[in-house]
């Protein structure tokens, strides 16, 4: 079995999860660059390791079981565990998702992606975590993944979102049930908001850059034990549900 700790990060080859890795491993983690296409997974392991990072690429499509399965069977084989697992791939959809104008198989897509693809890693990843001394999950959620947020006409929570907005909702619910289901297993559980971050999910509008936006998330991620687990956090502290 591996002597660093192991982390894992879902589209990890680009924006906000490239640099949740480039973080992990500054912090002496060993880190798994999960991708879904060999080019680009390829490409950012390369680029990881010239800045001096220990990463290895996990060919991972969140939507696919067999891919997920293999995911974990390399893991397994390579390192023998995981202590830290970042479910961060996600797709938007879109940006017009207006209620009664929303195509139902672009909201079967996100959820399959920002949900399902997160249960489906979750799911596949937890044999090896509770191998972990000191597991960790963190599910990236989004400011609009909060409902008190959404609903508060002071915030401007973004535009009609059938889609992505719900989905980041379910993430933070189910995040709730892995935290509830794990409290006693020492695996901490938590999801958080990267804040408005320049990516190509969003055009590049965000104003904070994708290091920024990974901060919470490698915080979350190496928190010490004593943690906080079944929480939602930016950099300012707790986001309400
Ligand atoms: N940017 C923001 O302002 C913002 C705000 C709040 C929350 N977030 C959240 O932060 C996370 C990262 O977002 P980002 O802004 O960095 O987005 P991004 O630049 O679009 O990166 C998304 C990553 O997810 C991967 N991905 C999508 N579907 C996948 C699948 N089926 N299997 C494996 N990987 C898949 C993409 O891979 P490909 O390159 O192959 O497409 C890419 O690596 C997401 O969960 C997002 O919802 C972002």
């Amino acid at each position: 079995m591996s002597e660093s700790r192991i982390a894992l990060v879902t589209g990890a080859n680009k924006g906000i999860g490239y640099e949740i890795a480039a973080g992990l491993a500054a912090r002496g983690f060993s880190v798994g660059v999960g991708a879904r296409d060999d080019g680009r997974r390829d490409a950012a392991v390369a680029k990881l390791r010239a800045g001096g990072a220990d990463a290895f690429g996990v060919p991972l499509d969140v939507t696919d079981d067999e891919s997920v399965r293999g995911a974990a069977a390399l893991i397994e084989t390579e390192r023998g565990r995981l202590d830290v697992l970042v479910n961060n791939a996600a797709i938007t959809g879109g940006w017009h998702q207006a209620p009664c104008e929303t195509d139902l198989a672009i909201v079967r897509e996100v959820v399959e992606t920002n949900v399902l693809g997160v249960m489906r890693v979750t799911d596949a990843m937890l044999p090896l975590l509770r191998r972990s001394p000191s597991g960790r999950i963190v599910n990236m959620s989004s400011e609009v993944g909060s409902l008190t947020r959404q609903i508060d006409p002071a915030i401007d929570s973004g535009p009609a979102s059938m889609a992505y907005a719900p989905s980041k909702s379910f993430l933070n619910a189910i995040t709730i049930q892995y935290a509830k289901a794990l409290r006693d297993s020492g695996i901490a559980v938590n999801a958080v908001n990267p804040g408005f971050v320049a990516t190509d999910l969003n055009g590049h509008r965000g104003h904070l850059t994708p290091e920024q936006g990974a901060a919470v998330a490698i915080r979350l991620a190496t928190q010490p034990d004593g943690w906080p687990t079944g929480g939602f956090f930016e950099d300012a502290g707790v986001v309400p549900w």
